[in-house]
């Protein structure tokens, strides 16, 4: 084996960043701080060069994928993309098998996957850390930057009170996780049929979050300093008929009304892509409130520290 091929023999165990309720809230504001002193432009040097990160999609991204390979190369890094058609883990390799033959050739992997188990796996077998890009019931790359983004335009996000309207999916999960580890309330309006599950409701609750369920979105953005929405169709939903996902949420739209019962200076927040006239009006997208476009920008500064912290460097 030649020097440049990775060894698995011995070493920490990685870090793996795959939920944010597996994570010490002390390490997510150190992930948090570095973000946030590069975007104020302060050099982080290249504390990955000679490091190599691949990025596994099996489902499309436009800010996670940019984002990455921009921040991994502005870190010094080298990027390899796999995109579905590109890997074997989609026809029939196992991620285990997949885990122990990269961590021979990179230093982290990332992972986009409609399916947990695929994560989960992928990082049991694996020498190197495995970073969660999205999978069907999380989104912790996005939080950090969604955290990043309320405290760069209203300061610290502890105590402040944070509304969710629409889908208790994949990001709303995540908001879930954040609250606990953050200590934000959240205040989640989702119709009865698309509640966040019980068990992770209950597991932040445990852990001394703030986090109440309504399914009506007036009473969940009374107040609030920031109201969040989601596309009423996710990725891992795609399969299923629409109709009546849009049926049931059409009430929980993230419109001008709605919006009016927030704080003054309450901002909006939005993943993307979004559906503009479903989920969210293009009157509060494009409106002054909104901060969605910083909050994409902001992708690329807070994974900055989750890839210094996965990889020991932070
Ligand atoms: N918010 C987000 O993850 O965007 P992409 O699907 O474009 O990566």
């Amino acid at each position: 084996m030649s020097a440049a091929l990775k060894t698995v023999a011995g070493g920490a165990p990685p870090r793996h960043f795959l939920e944010l309720m597996d994570i010490e809230p002390g390490a997510l504001r150190r992930m948090l701080d570095l973000g946030t002193r590069a975007k104020r432009g302060e050099s982080l040097g290249q504390p990955l060069a000679g490091k190599t990160v691949a990025l596994i999609f099996e489902k499309p991204s436009t800010r996670t994928r940019v984002s990455f390979e921009v921040g991994i190369r502005q870190l010094g890094g080298q990027v390899t993309t796999l995109t579905k058609g590109d890997t074997q883990l989609g026809r029939g390799e196992t991620p285990a098998d997949t885990a122990r033959v990269l961590s021979r050739y990179v230093d982290a992997i990332v992972l986009r996957t409609d399916d947990v188990r695929k994560i989960r796996e992928l990082a049991e077998y694996a020498t190197v850390p495995v970073i969660n890009g999205l999978t069907d019931i999380s989104h912790p790359c996005q939080l950090m930057a969604d955290v990043m983004t309320f405290e760069e335009h209203r300061g610290p996000i502890a105590g402040q009170v944070v509304a969710w309207t629409g889908d208790g999916n994949n990001v709303a999960q995540s908001f879930i996780q954040a609250a606990a580890r953050f200590n934000f309330t959240l205040r989640l309006a989702t119709p009865p049929e698309l509640a966040p599950p019980a068990d992770l409701v209950a597991w932040a609750r445990a852990q001394g979050a703030k986090v109440e369920l309504t399914n009506d979105p007036s009473a969940a953005v009374a107040g609030a300093r920031c109201v969040v929405t989601d596309t009423w169709v996710s990725m891992s939903d795609e399969g299923e008929a629409t109709r009546n996902r849009h049926n049931l949420l059409a009430p929980y739209q993230l419109n001008a009304r709605l919006l009016s019962h927030a704080a003054p200076d309450a901002i909006v927040m939005h993943c993307l892509p979004a559906h503009r006239g479903e989920e969210i009006t293009d009157e509060v997208m494009d409106g002054p409130q909104s901060v969605v476009f910083d909050e994409a920008e902001n992708r690329l500064h807070a994974q900055k520290g989750v890839l210094l912290w996965a990889l020991g460097l932070a």
